[in-house]
Order: structure tokens, then C-alpha cells, then sequence
């Protein structure tokens, strides 16, 4: 793959490629690179193209680290990118350079260029990085891309630094029940009258709405009602047409919807959230802390779903 992902004044990303194995081997072979990196040399040269050879990062999840080239020359200097971790449900961005390229602003200069990627061709509301404590030098280039320290954490048995960047294209915020609507309507009302986007509680005080705007373009929503199930017990509060544009998703702007509708009702004195949830959506449900209630049930017009609900604490 020769696809040049992007390009800056000095440097060009691109997709690792079989003749790189030798730099990955050369470049961790250098104790002082993979210092705080975690990572170990590769026994030999194989081991190296092998790693390239079976990175799949690029097929399984549409990104990946990319190698660095010196447009001047074709010089390889290391490598940058991204990389989905499933289980925090992050993109972080990572760099690692020869160490005869270190101090010439290439780890900044790419770092740049990929998050200037990931926000405006790849629109991923957020990115995060993380660093060694100790490693001053990816502290500096992490800061000098302007993202905001977040907290000290343990990754895989490292003492590191975790740091944040927001895509300024995106806005969080309350919203009315008809600025849902040109999310609602495509996405849970598919070829029904636009009448039927309305629900009962919409309007009620105790009911809000939460939008993701990019730019103009309203591409996501949840509604969060007043409603008490006899079934369960406190302060209750229902979930209702949490949707996403198909073009924005998988990006965690659900997550975000969701976690910012969470902590309102938190401030609101709302103890449990619940909701009938679609089959297709419970696994993303699951992963942020919710549970099935009961065995799945049929809602006419819409499909299967199952009850689900999480003690908010
Ligand atoms: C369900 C729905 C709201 C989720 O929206 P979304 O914005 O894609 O949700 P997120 O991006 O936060 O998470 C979705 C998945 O993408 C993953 N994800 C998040 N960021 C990612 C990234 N950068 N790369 C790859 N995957 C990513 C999440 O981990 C999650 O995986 P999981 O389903 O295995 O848990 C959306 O699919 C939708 O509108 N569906 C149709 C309507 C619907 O079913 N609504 C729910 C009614 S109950």
C-alpha cells in the first residue's frame, strides 16, 4: 500500500510497508528509544518483518501508525499514528523516531499533521495520548500539540501520563426536543410520517435532550424522560432516542451523549437510568455499564429489545 495519508512541509505519512522490518529492528534495538516505551528489541531481523507483515491495524479499525518519510531524501525516520484501544474505547496518537532524528521537530511536525487528520478527515471527536512519567521528551512534544494533561495512571504496569485533545468542530450540549428531530427521523423513524419523531414526554420539564453538533449539523441525540417503572426502585429517569448519524459512528459520540446525559441526572439526584434498548445496539450498552433485565421482547414497528437499566451511584 503506497497511499499517502498526509502530508507536511518536510515529512509525508504513509501505510508501513515489507521493506521496513529493517528500520523496526534498527530502531528498537536502540535501548534508548524503547526506553519508556514498554516494548522490547526484536529478536532479529524476521521478527521485524513479521510484525510488519502481520499488522492489521489498518484493515480491522481504518487507521494505524504510519511510517514517517523525509520527503527531502526518503529518509525513514520512525513512525506515527493512531491506534483504537478497544477496551477504553480511545484512539491515542504515538510516535517513536531513530534517535539521529531526535531534537528536529519531526515527532512534532507529524504529530501535528495526524491529529489536523484525525479531526478533519476522519472526524473522531477526541484523541488521547499517553507518555512515560519520565519521558520528558514526548511530555514536550505532547504539549507543544496543545493536549491537556488528564490524570497519572498505570499502562500495562507503566507509571504514565494520560493527556487529551478535543476536536473544536464538535459541540456537547443541551438541546430541544425538535433539534433531535433531523437525527431521530432518519435514523428510528425510517420512512414513517415526521409526526412520528414526536414523544409523549418531549416536552415535559423534567424531560431534557442532549445533541453532538459538528459544525452546524446536528449528527447525534439522546432524550432523557422522567419515568417510573414499577419494576424498579429510587429515582428513576428513561432513555429515549439516543441515535447517531451511520457517517458519525463508531467514533464514541454515543459514549459521549450518553456519559454527559449520565451526569445530569447525577447533579438531578436520578439514581437509575433504564431503557427498552434495540438488540443491535446492547453490546455498546453492556460495555458502559448497563444490564439486560429479563428476556427479549417485540416493540411493533420498531423490533426486538431487550429491558436494560444502570444504578447510577
Ligand atoms: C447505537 C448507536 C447510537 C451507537 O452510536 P455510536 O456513536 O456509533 O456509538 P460509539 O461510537 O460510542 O460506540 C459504538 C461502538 O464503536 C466503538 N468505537 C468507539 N470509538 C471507536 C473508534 N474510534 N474506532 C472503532 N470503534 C470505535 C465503541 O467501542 C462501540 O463498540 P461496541 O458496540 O462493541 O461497544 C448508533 O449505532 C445508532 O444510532 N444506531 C441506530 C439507532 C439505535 O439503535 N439506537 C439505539 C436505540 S436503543
Amino acid at each position: 500500500m503506497n497511499t499517502t495519508i498526509v502530508k507536511t512541509d518536510r515529512l509525508l505519512l504513509r501505510p508501513f510497508q515489507t521493506g521496513d522490518g529493517l528500520h523496526f529492528f534498527q530502531m528498537n534495538a536502540d535501548p534508548k528509544v524503547i526506553k519508556y516505551t514498554g516494548d522490547t528489541p526484536f529478536a532479529n531481523q524476521d521478527a521485524a518483518h513479521r510484525f510488519i507483515e502481520t499488522y492489521d491495524a489498518y484493515v480491522t479499525t481504518g487507521i494505524g501508525r504510519w511510517a514517517v518519510i523525509r520527503t527531502s531524501d526518503d529518509a525513514f525516520l520512525g513512525w506515527c499514528g493512531l491506534k483504537y484501544h478497544p477496551e477504553e474505547r480511545v484512539v491515542d496518537i504515538g510516535f517513536r523516531f531513530y534517535r539521529c532524528y531526535w531534537g528536529q521537530g519531526y515527532a512534532t511536525e507529524s504529530a501535528k499533521a495526524v491529529i489536523h487528520y484525525a479531526f478533519h478527515t476522519l472526524k473522531y471527536p477526541f484523541l488521547v495520548a499517553h507518555a512515560h512519567v519520565d519521558n520528558a521528551a514526548s511530555h514536550a512534544v505532547i504539549k507543544k500539540c496543545e493536549m491537556l494533561f488528564v490524570k497519572d495512571f498505570d499502562y500495562d504496569g507503566i507509571s504514565a501520563k494520560l493527556y487529551r485533545i478535543d476536536n473544536p468542530e464538535y459541540t456537547l450540549k443541551q438541546i430541544t426536543a425538535e433539534e433531535t428531530w433531523p437525527v431521530r427521523h432518519p435514523v428510528l423513524r425510517k420512512g414513517r410520517p415526521l409526526e412520528d419523531v414526536y414523544m409523549e414526554a418531549d416536552e415535559k420539564p423534567s424531560t431534557f435532550h442532549v445533541g453532538m453538533y459538528h459544525r452546524d449539523t446536528i449528527v447525534g441525540v439522546a432524550s432523557f424522560m422522567e419515568d417510573e417503572k414499577d419494576y424498579f426502585t429510587g429515582k428513576q429517569h428513561r432513555l429515549r432516542g439516543m441515535a447517531v448519524l451511520p457517517e458519525y459512528r463508531k467514533k464514541g459520540i454515543a459514549e459521549l451523549l450518553l456519559k454527559k446525559g449520565e451526569n445530569m441526572l447525577q447533579t438531578k439526584g436520578c439514581t437509575l437510568l433504564w431503557f427498552n434498548a434495540r438488540i443491535a445496539a446492547v453490546s455498546f450498552y453492556k460495555n458502559l455499564g448497563y444490564v439486560t433485565v429479563g428476556s427479549e421482547f417485540d416493540i411493533p414497528l420498531v423490533g426486538p429489545h431487550f429491558l436494560m437499566k444502570k444504578e447510577l451511584l
